[in-house]
């Protein structure tokens, strides 16, 4: 069965390989073009955020600005950071940093060749290792994501409910991982999960791997994998103070490194809980604008009340620093904090789209 999958599979990657910017395509790669590690690690860690179409631009802009590893290690965190805005989970990029840095310092620039090694190294789990280890140095390590996940489930029939299956759906990946060509084999087992055994209507009718699929045999590929119900989000509230002072600044204020949009800029504000603590972080007219900010994260959904306010040139925060407004990018916050602004701008006399 082990060669059969990945003959048929194989075969349908030589043709119908997506292309992508990180990527060596069969062709190259069979005529010898090796992958850049840096560049499949880059890609690996932002395809675990968000879709292939939303990283195609996050990766040209940090491979133009960091053409290497080593360049990226010496970039500045608030740079780095800025430019991760709007992918969510702030702490990855922060682990992105940490990475390229012991890869700089400790490996001399070159990414470690194999699962193990890669595995030492800051912010790399299993999935990244593997992927890694086994796109750029074509090492058999068995590359199990959300995609691959579901493609195995429907091949073998896997009724038992996800995460429970996880183990089960790892030891077919290892079982059916090939000596030749495993980069490909990984490459093609994500194509397929993402174009064609698609989590709501697969169309097993151009599968290559409808043959031997079990799920498709028994008319319930659509039905797999089976999840355990997830627990309801709580939802929590919190309060962001928008203030621009009389030249135009706007008062930020970083987050701490660790927890929730840790080292991101935001608005200052209250706690996010049941019931939040106002927090503002200088006396002023307060107004509050009457729509709030909707924003759901892993865990919660969060109510994001606002409180506006113009402030005069000498007001003095307890929080927070004011940015000047030719400094101030809101494509740098995080995605929250930029729905924030959104809202409030229009609010604020004689601001641009600029956010001047
Ligand atoms: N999703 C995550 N990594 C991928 C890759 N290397 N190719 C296609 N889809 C992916």
């Amino acid at each position: 069965m082990a060669d059969e999958v990945a003959g048929k599979i194989l075969a349908w990657y030589d043709v119908h390989a997506r292309e992508m910017p990180w990527r060596i395509g069969p062709a190259a790669r069979a005529a010898g073009t090796r992958p850049d590690p840096y560049r499949v690690w880059l890609s690996e860690v932002m395809l675990q955020q968000t879709t292939v179409a939303a990283v195609r631009d996050y990766f040209h802009r940090f491979t133009a600005r960091w053409p290497t590893v080593e360049a990226l290690a010496a970039a500045e965190d608030a740079d780095v950071m800025g430019e991760w805005a709007g992918l969510g989970y702030y702490a990855r990029a922060r682990n992105l940093l940490k990475c390229a840095r012991a890869v700089a310092s400790d490996h001399g620039g070159r990414f470690p060749g194999t699962r193990d090694a890669l595995l030492t190294l800051p912010g790399i789990g299993p999935y990244t290792a593997a992927a890694v280890a086994a796109i750029a140095h074509d090492e058999p390590a068995a590359v199990l994501d959300g995609n691959v996940e579901r493609v195995l489930a429907r091949l073998f029939a896997v009724e038992t409910p996800l995460p429970a299956a996880k183990p089960e759906l790892a030891a077919l990946a290892a079982a059916l991982t090939p000596e030749a060509r495993p980069g490909d084999y990984a490459q093609a087992m994500m194509d397929l999960g993402a174009t064609i055994c698609t989590p709501k209507s697969p169309t097993c009718g151009i599968c290559p791997l409808m043959e031997p699929c079990a799920a498709r045999a028994e008319a319930i590929a659509a039905d797999l994998p089976r999840k355990a119900p997830k627990a309801q989000k709580p939802t929590r509230l919190g309060i962001a103070y928008l203030a621009r002072r009389a030249d135009g600044a706007w008062l930020l204020e970083r987050r701490p490194d660790r927890g929730l949009l840790g080292g991101m800029l935001g608005w200052p504000g209250s706690d996010w809980s049941a019931a939040p603590d106002p927090a503002p972080p200088l006396a002023a007219d307060w107004r509050d604008p009457g729509s709030e900010v909707r924003h759901t994260f892993t865990h919660f959904h969060l109510r994001l009340a606002l409180r506006l306010a113009e402030v005069p040139l000498g007001a003095n925060p307890e929080r927070g620093a004011f940015v000047a407004a030719e400094r101030f990018r809101p494509a740098d916050l995080p995605t929250v904090m930029r729905k924030a602004f959104d809202l409030a701008r229009p609010t604020f006399a004689g601001t641009t789209a600029a956010g001047n």
